[in-house]
């Protein structure tokens, strides 16, 4: 399987430089192209002065919430009194993302590196690599790449373990992944206490993303001032980021680019425009939890942790769906909302009922049997589905919900007054 489009001039390649190539894929190739150098190289480094280059990298993690890695690194006490872990967050659920895929499938020993290196970083005994069940062709070639490693002792006394999920969206939250490599329920905890207080088997633990921890060894290759100047907009966003756009563009795909790099030219010029005849409706930019954005609101948004907050949306994991003028919004609104009440954990009340009911109301509006009422009772339930529970699942099933009644009240009306036909049965 080849990687799926010629890389575009204006992407910049970094992490999937060698997408496509299946050299680069086993030991030997990786090492041919530089690989584990910088392994080799951190691990003759104090673990302060790893955090420290990461710190001034600006990397900030690419899972979904931004949060600065470096910081997140110093969190984990120095003074070593219990095990330290480290999970890798392979679980990539959230809809419309699947760079972390493309990662594992061509880098995986660039990720092994990162991981090994982060491990060394915060002085952790045992890594996890948690891999999403379904990702089955991911998790043979990171078998493979780690049997390879472990064979050529690369890693020295730092182990690495593949953890394999079951299809869970939730435990690709922190700490209901935690749980789940406990062999327990994957269900969020609450927090505090944090994971570098209290983690995995109670101990001090950091969890990072495969697209944070591959950029670790080329932040060292190439020096934090490097990634720093990867920048075309805010300078609190640095470095790439791998975008996977789906929906209705003429070329979907995983396009890697610099951070601040123009939504409207990512859909126009990298992914070739809508499809012939069609105009451009909305985005939802960051995977399927974020605000959804108008064709306005879109057309003017930096693609970059404060651009995606200024259009009143967020970066996200930047899984990037796109919806053309057929697109009826309502009913992928209620697709979604249909995926996080089958994914709610169901601990928390507002968000098993919310979800829930969610759902349920949006299938009465497109069964043709809505009343205008339903519309802010859809907004009063987000309301109570917003801030309130352990885990952001809730949240994320609200936020599409009330940007789309705001933006595209009227398809909602449409079905409600009758002027559109049911599309699916009471
Ligand atoms: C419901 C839910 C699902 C999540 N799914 C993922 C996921 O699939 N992959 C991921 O890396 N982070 C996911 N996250 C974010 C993680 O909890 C965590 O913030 C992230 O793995 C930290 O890594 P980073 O700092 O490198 O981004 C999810 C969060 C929530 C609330």
């Amino acid at each position: 399987m080849g990687f799926p489009h010629t890389p575009h001039p204006r992407e910049t390649l970094v992490l999937s430089k060698h997408f496509g190539d299946t050299d680069a894929r086993t030991y030997k190739g990786w090492v041919k192209r530089g690989g584990y150098e910088m392994l080799n190289q951190a691990l003759a480094m104090e673990p302060a002065a790893i955090i420290e280059e990461v710190k001034a990298s600006g990397l900030r993690g690419r899972g979904g919430a931004g949060f600065p890695t470096g910081l997140k690194w110093s969190f984990m006490p120095r003074e070593k009194k219990k095990p330290h872990y480290l999970c890798v967050n392979a679980d990539e659920s959230e809809p419309g993302t699947f760079k972390d895929r493309e990662i594992m499938r061509w880098t995986p020993h660039g990720l092994l590196e990162g991981t090994a290196i982060a491990a060394h970083a915060i002085q952790a005994d045992v890594t996890y690599i948690y891999i999403r069940g379904e990702f089955t062709e991911a998790w043979d070639i990171m078998e493979r790449a780690l049997a390879e490693a472990n064979a050529a002792g690369v890693f020295g006394k730092i182990k690495i373990y593949l953890h394999r999920g079951a299809g869970a969206y939730i435990c690709g939250e922190e700490t209901a992944m935690m749980n789940s490599i406990e062999g327990k329920r994957g269900n969020p905890r609450i927090k505090p206490p944090f994971p570098a207080a209290a983690g995995l088997f109670g101990m001090p633990t950091t969890i990072n993303n495969v697209e944070t921890l591959a950029a670790v060894p080329l932040i060292l290759e190439n020096g934090a001032a490097w990634y720093k100047g990867l920048c075309l907009s805010n300078p609190k966003s640095t470095g790439t980021k791998l975008l996977s756009v789906c929906g209705h563009v003429q070329k979907p795909g995983n396009y890697e680019v610099t951070m601040g790099f123009p939504l409207k030219d990512l859909l126009y010029d990298l992914c070739g425009g809508m499809r012939p005849g069609r105009t451009l409706k909305a985005v939802i930019p960051g995977g399927s939890s974020v605000p959804i954005l108008n064709r306005e609101e879109a057309e003017s948004t930096l693609l970059d942790y404060e651009g995606c907050v200024e259009k009143g949306t967020m970066l996200g994991s930047g899984g990037v769906i796109v919806f053309d003028d057929s697109a009826d919004l309502v009913y992928q609104i209620m697709r979604l909302a249909r995926f996080y009440a089958h994914e709610s954990c169901a601990q928390c009340t507002q968000c098993r009922e919310g979800t829930a009911w969610t759902t349920k109301i949006l299938e009465r509006i497109l069964a043709g049997q809505g009343k205008m009422a339903d519309l802010d009772l859809l907004l009063d339930l987000a309301d109570n589905m917003t801030g309130k529970t352990i885990c952001v699942l809730s949240d994320s099933c609200a936020a599409p919900v009330v940007s789309g009644i705001k933006k595209f009240r009227n398809e909602f009306e449409a079905y409600i007054t009758g002027n559109r036909k049911p599309v699916i049965a009471a």
